[in-house]
């Protein structure tokens, strides 16, 4: 079994040898959905691709039934876990979360919104060595900074990651920047901005197969609606 860790400087390691769950032919497609400012735009594209889709009723139920899907509802980090575990047959997902948990699953289709860019950040105006960087996405983070020569230990943080900036707990912050206003509100500055990002339509490997049926139109209409 692998564990998360959250110590300094450490390795930081998504799940494997879990046992995955097998797909059943004939129930309906379960989608594994990120709460907040992406659902909207999720359902969205769902329905424009031909799924009957309702809203779940309080708007805080985590598991129902849609109609043409069941969607279960998650943070953006828990999606590719629930898609990969076999939990969800496919699910909605951002490329940042993507690339931080090098998961097992299937990337078929860039959906073009919740665009944003994952940025190392700064208080503005300072410039001495950075020994000390937090993030969300540690194992980025990591890369990033063997890549630049530096060897600046990594804190794992949960949310609100700018503060370890204005708070002195770190030099420095890897994190999302979409229209920039968290950073201004903070006096806080894009130092350089590590990859570019976007919500992806994400498919469990062997649901792929037992749920060809299902899933290959839904991944070919999503295609053909992106382009346009
Ligand atoms: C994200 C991110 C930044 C902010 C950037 O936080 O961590 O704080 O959005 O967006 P902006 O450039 O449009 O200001 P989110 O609100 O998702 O919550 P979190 O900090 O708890 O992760």
């Amino acid at each position: 079994m692998k564990i998360f860790f959250s110590v300094l400087g450490t390795r930081y390691s998504s799940p494997l040898g879990f046992t995955v769950s097998e797909p059943k032919l004939t129930e309906k497609l379960t989608l594994a959905l990120p709460k907040g400012r992406v659902m909207g735009e999720s359902l969205e594209l769902l329905r424009r691709a031909g799924m009957n889709l309702s809203s779940s009723e309080n708007g805080r139920t985590l598991k129902y039934d849609a109609g043409d899907a069941l969607l279960i509802e998650m943070r953006n980090s828990d999606v590719p876990t629930y898609v990969e575990l076999g939990v969800a047959d496919a699910g909605i997902v951002g490329k940042d979360v993507l690339l931080e948990m090098s998961s097992n699953i299937y990337e078929p289709v860039d959906l073009g919104i919740a665009k944003c860019r994952l940025s190392l950040i700064r208080p503005v105006g300072e410039s001495h060595v950075i020994r000390r960087v937090a993030s969300k996405y540690p194992n980025i983070t990591l890369d990033y900074l063997h890549g630049i020569g530096s060897s600046a230990d990594v804190i794992k943080l949960s949310g609100n990651v700018e503060l370890a900036c204005l708070t002195g707990l770190a030099d420095a912050v890897v994190d999302v920047v979409e229209t920039g206003s968290t950073l201004k509100a903070n006096r806080l500055e894009e130092v350089a901005v590590i990859t570019e990002s976007s919500a992806r339509f994400v498919v469990n490997r062997a649901a792929l197969k037992l749920k060809a049926g299902k899933l290959r139109p839904l991944i070919e209409t999503l295609r053909e609606l992106v382009k346009t």
